[in-house]
């Protein structure tokens, strides 16, 4: 189970908190198929696809995006993702793997914002590059703390801003993140929601994404999850790559800090 090992424990100590009967049953179920697939994650076929990506000359630019930098030098990728989002001195601002992606996209291969946000998710026949680059981007993080700093001035304001919208009420339930997501045992229907307040379950759900989703059968980035959430919420859909998304996951990814990477994991 080396993919899911932390949602597991974290998905344990929920059901011990709110003991139910069909729920346990429900979570047995899926336990057993994630252990069947636990030494095949399909989400292995989109880190390959997206190390060739990676290295194929491409854009009107013909340039590869071996010389991006996603905070560690051009082209390190060890590592790169467990301090991300940061502050990049380059742009003057924060950004998150997503966003640092698009600008390389942009600066390196000559792709307009357009071009570069075209497909963030994948949908039947229509396979998404971008899903394919996060998932090799973020394997090459697997076993590594999560060590985001904070501690630039404009990263600890990303992290006050979303923190802000983490508990920010709206929308026709008046529902905030914190609504679903900072009580112990709480669930939807059959879904435990994680307590993201607390460390071990911020942990567990920062560091398995992205996750290869089994209902989805696609590789789905973390901005595809807020996205849901944000529908979840009844709010409007944001935009992709937008600082707002940026702040959010920075407020999840420090909360996070001292969790053991472990994505592409591999969700129902
Ligand atoms: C109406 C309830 C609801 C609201 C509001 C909500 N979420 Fe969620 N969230 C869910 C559900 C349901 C899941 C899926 C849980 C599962 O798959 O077991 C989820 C999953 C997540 C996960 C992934 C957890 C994991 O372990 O995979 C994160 C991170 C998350 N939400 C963050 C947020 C953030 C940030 C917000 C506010 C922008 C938010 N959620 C708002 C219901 C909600």
């Amino acid at each position: 189970m080396r993919h899911t090992s932390h949602y597991v424990i974290a998905t344990a100590i929920i059901v011990a908190a709110a003991p139910a009967i069909a729920q346990t049953s429900v979570t047995d179920e899926i336990a057993k198929y994630r252990q069947l697939l636990a030494d095949g994650n399909p989400a292995e076929l989109w880190e390959m696809r997206g190390e060739e990506l990676w290295k194929k000359k491409d854009g009107p630019q013909k340039a590869s995006l071996e010389q991006c930098d996603l905070g560690k030098g051009p082209g390190v990728l060890k590592g790169a993702y467990v301090e991300l989002p940061r502050y990049f001195k380059d742009v003057n601002k924060v950004m998150d793997l997503e966003q640092r992606l698009l600008h390389c996209r942009m600066t390196l291969q000559g792709l307009t914002r357009e071009q570069g946000t075209k497909t963030p998710f994948a949908s039947a026949g229509n396979p998404s590059d971008i899903e394919a680059l996060v998932s090799y981007i973020t394997a090459e993080s697997k076993g590594m703390k999560m060590a985001v700093t904070a501690s630039h001035p404009q990263e600890k304001t990303a992290y006050e801003i979303g923190k802000k919208i983490f508990f920010h009420r709206g929308g026709a339930h008046d529902f905030a993140c914190a609504t679903c997501h900072s009580t112990d045992g709480q669930r939807i229907r059959l879904q435990e929601l994680p307590n993201i307040l607390t460390k071990s379950n911020a942990q567990a759900a920062y560091t398995t994404w992205p996750a290869y989703r089994v209902s989805q059968g696609e590789v789905r980035t973390m901005q595809h999850r807020l996205n849901d959430c944000f529908r979840q919420q009844r709010f409007p859909e944001p935009l992709y790559g937008s600082d707002a998304i940026t702040a959010v996951t920075m407020f999840l990814a420090k909360n996070a800090e001292g969790g053991v990477y472990n994505a592409p994991a591999l969700k129902r």
